[in-house]
């Protein structure tokens, strides 16, 4: 009997170590494998907590990499979120599959040895857990929606079209909010349940330049575009019209956010207008959540899709601001031609700037105060088949003419201001 429990004790804990079932792991389940991967794997994997839900539940991200604990110059950093909508599961139960997938495989799968030597890959599997727990086990209902005070997630950060209305942000939008101001975060995307579509920004309008044809259209469209077609095309049906039987198909199985459906407060319009950071919405199963025997389908379905995206984070050019002295600048405007961004992209405080952009002939204009404009041309290659963007650095010159170098660079603020202008505008002359 004691041999018999020990199998059976040593069976539960190879398994829990080598395999991940296809099952529904409950909070504490769930922090439990994290915490058990994070002792597997010190050596790339990083385990904290950006916050807390409304009911005090730990916000969970395991980061992996190289160095799984720190930003290093020139390795973009890439996330994935799940569970926002705490009916819609299948993110969740698929970001543990992807982090059993990337821990088992390093050192032994090239493509994810590649992936984590070149990149830095948090993991948030679920933002939002009290919901989880609340769920009904159907595909359409929305029981567990929303977070424990009944509020939406994907409507409640603050919006670029509307930001005069002052909103409430919850825990959980909070958590988010002050996690992005911790790292340049290049490309991400939300994982959703209920239709099988990759969305992309912007989810909302002003009726303003950016409404072409009943698309919310961004400076970075043609990026957008590609990104949400890598998804549906390395997934097994995402691509196919009607992948969801009853529901309109999608041409290609991308949509414009705002052309779906326009919405406001959502995640990924904030992610690329203020944090910089490129964000897809995937909505990646039909039913919200589905029989625990239609996982691993869902996983292989998902898997080609969810690290072919991840590699897109090697998209465009890559690099470091610097002042004559060979010192890194903050706050540096860096500016693709043709691309009004509502916000600028601008170099953080390693002097770092990361720009998605697809393979072509782009110029590039830096500004900064007290230093010349900086403009130059570069040829940008496809920068995900070798796992990095272009490295190309800027070195900004002291301006002779001290009175010239008081111009601030152009912030958020007066973005919106300039919208709003614009909006006037086009009111007054409508
Ligand atoms: C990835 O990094 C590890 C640890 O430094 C190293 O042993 C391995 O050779 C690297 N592999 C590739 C493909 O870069
Ligand atoms: C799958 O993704 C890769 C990038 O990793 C891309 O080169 C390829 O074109 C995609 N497949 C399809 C069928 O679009
Ligand atoms: C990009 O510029 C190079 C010269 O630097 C030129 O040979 C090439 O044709 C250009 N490509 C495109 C797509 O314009
Ligand atoms: C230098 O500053 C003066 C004002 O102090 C301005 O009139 C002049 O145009 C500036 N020159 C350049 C080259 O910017
Ligand atoms: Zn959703």
């Amino acid at each position: 009997m004691f041999v018999f429990t020990l199998c059976l004790y040593l069976w539960s804990w190879l398994s829990s170590i080598h395999g991940l079932d296809f099952r529904y792991h409950n909070s504490v389940e769930m922090e439990q494998y994290l915490k058990d991967v994070n002792r597997m794997y010190p050596e790339i994997t990083h385990l904290h907590s950006i916050g807390q839900s409304v009911e005090g539940r730990e916000l969970w991200v395991l980061i992996l990499g190289q160095h799984p604990s720190e930003h290093r110059t020139g390795i973009p950093e890439f996330k994935y979120v799940g569970n926002m909508h705490g009916n819609e599961v299948v993110g969740r139960v698929l970001l543990l599959q992807l982090i059993n997938y990337l821990t088992s495989q390093y050192l032994s799968d090239p493509l994810v040895t590649r992936m984590l030597n070149s990149s830095r890959v948090h993991i948030l599997p679920s933002m939002n857990p009290d919901g989880f727990e609340s769920s009904a086990r159907d595909c359409m209902n929305s029981v567990g929606r929303y977070n424990k005070n009944g509020v939406d997630l994907n409507r409640n950060f603050p919006d670029v079209f509307e930001s005069n209305t002052p909103q409430e942000r919850e825990k959980e939008v909070r958590a988010v909010m002050d996690w992005l101001k911790t790292e340049t975060f290049v490309l991400s995307a939300n994982l959703h349940g209920g239709a099988v579509v990759a969305s992309y920004p912007y989810d909302n309008s002003n009726r303003g330049s950016e409404l072409q044809g009943g698309q919310s259209i961004s400076p970075d469209d043609d990026v957008f575009v590609h990104l949400a077609r890598t998804y549906s095309y390395n997934h097994t049906e995402m691509h196919n019209p009607d992948s969801c039987s009853g529901l309109t198909g999608f041409t290609n199985g991308i949509t414009n956010g705002y052309y779906w459906y326009p919405l406001k407060g959502g995640m990924q319009d904030y992610n690329y207008v203020w944090a910089q950071c490129l964000e897809l919405t995937l909505e990646i199963s039909c039913c919200k959540f589905p029989p625990e025997s239609q996982l691993s389908g869902l996983w292989e379905a998902n898997r080609p899709a969810l690290l072919a995206y991840m590699q897109q984070v090697h998209l465009g050019v890559k690099g470091v601001v610097m002042d004559s002295d060979g010192k890194p600048v903050q706050n540096a405007v860096v500016e693709v031609s043709g691309r009004k961004n509502l916000c600028p992209f601008s170099s953080d405080r390693n002097g770092e700037y990361f720009r998605l952009l697809l393979p072509g002939n782009y110029t590039i204009t830096v500004t900064y105060p007290g230093h010349e404009t900086l403009t130059q041309s570069i040829k940008v290659p496809y920068g995900p088949d070798s796992f990095s963007a272009l490295t190309h650095n800027f070195l900004l010159q002291q301006s002779d003419n001290s009175s010239t170098g008081t111009t601030q660079p152009q912030s958020c603020t007066t973005a919106i201001t300039t919208l709003t202008l614009f909006i006037l505008q086009t009111l007054l002359l409508s």
